[in-house]
């Protein structure tokens, strides 16, 4: 069931080009959707925030871009076609089918009862090379930690790095959603932004704490607020083959039972992958310890995160209503209005240059002005309504800050620097700008 909130969430990401359902003009894809203009640009902020602080800050992490398809035997050694599996159930009246864990006794569609559950496998099967026979079957990743595991050897030789030490990954992952939904929540292909820690197994579990921390940290740096986000500590039974421990960070989504629900998981995957691919290939996937002049293979700690469930937390963080607007001076009054209070490296336009009148004299330098601020930032340019419009326009996608270019600033030199949150102006030269920007949009 969606929530007014997430309809209006929906809608906005329609509406201005964050996200469109997939295939739309065939009658769509469930659980398949399109970033557009917009969405594209905070999912890629998104991807370079986590890629600055988890990767580039830090002495000890590597990056990988491993392939979607990989050797089936991958699959089995990894133990997803003996485990990825969720048990469904099928409406006997109807024949709706549904994951069991996300349904009660009775068919939510039209109350009717529901067959055994059986076990289904999430993995998208396809077939590799123009013989579509057994040999050719494989499934398209349903995590991208595979592709760290099994170059783990190659990663160690080439990076010369040791323990402890881990591998970031960004990339596409696809899993057969029994009941995708919740917009871009649960989809049937996503993002992931995974890391692979690995660490001696005596040091996982002060790994396993410092990761906990520093991920939530990362949330709450990017503006998510508190009360929104919490820690889920996985029971014993509930953990999936690989974890001997998972935490996940989970958010306030407006919809659900109880709405908090999973964000990014945090696992102690232990030896288990490195083990499994150096009993299944018969390749060595071990470190050699220097001073205790020892093999051990180590054990790993993996954050994972979604994209798409980061963008859509983001959304919902961010989206405020301010009921008769918030300025008294322009036709904002009386109508609602809306803020996307996103953190400024995420925002998909970091400023927008709106020159106050469609005169040459101010047009002319307005866009110059926006030229060179492109060369640094997503920048948008808009000389259309009324001023007061066109900052309402803005603090509805998010845009930090908008800057007007007016008759003044002809003599001056001087533009108006406008912040979307506190709406304070400040009249800044325009020899000035970028670095009175750069400092505000520093990350
Ligand atoms: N490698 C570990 C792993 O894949 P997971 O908890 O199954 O763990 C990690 O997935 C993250 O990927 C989740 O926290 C979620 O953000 C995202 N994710 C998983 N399934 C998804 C789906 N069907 N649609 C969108 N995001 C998904």
């Amino acid at each position: 069931m969606q929530t007014e909130k997430m309809e209006k969430i929906v809608s906005l990401a329609k509406r201005r080009g964050f996200v469109f359902a997939g295939s739309a003009p065939y009658g769509g894809l469930q659980g398949a959707w399109d970033y557009g203009p917009l969405g594209v640009l905070l999912k890629n902020n998104i991807k370079a925030a986590w890629w600055k602080k988890n990767v580039q800050e830090r002495g000890d992490m590597v990056g990988l871009d491993s392939a979607i398809l990989m050797n089936r035997k991958v699959w089995e050694a990894s133990g997803h076609t003996k485990f990825m599996f969720d048990d469904l159930v099928e409406c006997r009246s109807c024949h709706h089918r549904f994951r069991r864990d996300k349904v009660g006794g009775e068919c939510p569609d039209c109350g009717g009862t529901f067959t055994e559950a059986r076990p289904f496998n999430l993995m998208l099967e396809t077939s590799v090379g123009p013989v579509a026979d057994e040999a050719a079957k494989t499934f398209l990743r349903p995590e991208t930690a595979q592709g760290i595991f099994v170059e783990f050897p190659l990663i160690l030789e080439t990076s010369r790095k040791k323990l402890p030490f881990g591998v970031a990954q960004i990339g596409k992952a696809f899993r057969n959603e029994i009941t995708p939904g919740n917009f871009v929540f649960r989809t049937r292909e996503f993002e992931q932004m995974e890391i692979e820690y690995f660490c001696r197994p005596e040091d996982s579990p002060k790994a396993f704490a410092e990761w906990r921390e520093r991920r939530m940290q990362w949330w709450l740096g990017l503006g998510m607020r508190k009360e929104n986000i919490r820690f889920y500590d996985y029971p014993k039974e509930a953990l999936a083959h690989y974890s001997a421990g998972t935490t996940d960070i989970q958010f306030a989504f407006p919809f659900g039972s109880g709405g908090w629900d999973e964000l990014e998981g945090i696992a102690n995957r232990t030896d288990f992958d490195l083990s499994a691919h150096a009993k299944a290939s018969g390749e060595e996937f071990t470190f050699f310890d220097d001073e205790a002049k020892v093999k051990i293979i180590p054990h790993v700690i993996e954050p994972s995160a979604g994209v798409d469930r980061a963008f859509l937390a983001f959304l919902i963080n961010g989206y405020e209503e301010i009921a008769g607007g918030r300025s008294t001076t322009t036709e904002a009054t009386k109508e609602v209005e809306t803020v996307l209070r996103l953190h400024p490296a995420l925002a998909p336009y970091k400023a927008a240059v709106l020159p106050l009148s469609k005169k040459p004299e101010l047009t002319g330098p307005a866009r110059a002005l926006t030229a060179s601020l492109r060369s640094r930032w997503m920048t948008d340019y808009d000389e259309v309504a009324s001023i007061g419009r066109r900052y309402r326009r803005q603090d509805e996608i998010g845009t930090p800050f908008c800057i007007t270019y007016d008759f003044e600033s002809v003599d001056d030199r001087k533009v108006t620097v406008r912040d979307r949150d506190t709406m304070e102006q400040a009249r800044v030269a325009v020899d000035e700008l970028i670095p009175y920007l750069e400092e505000k949009l520093k990350y």
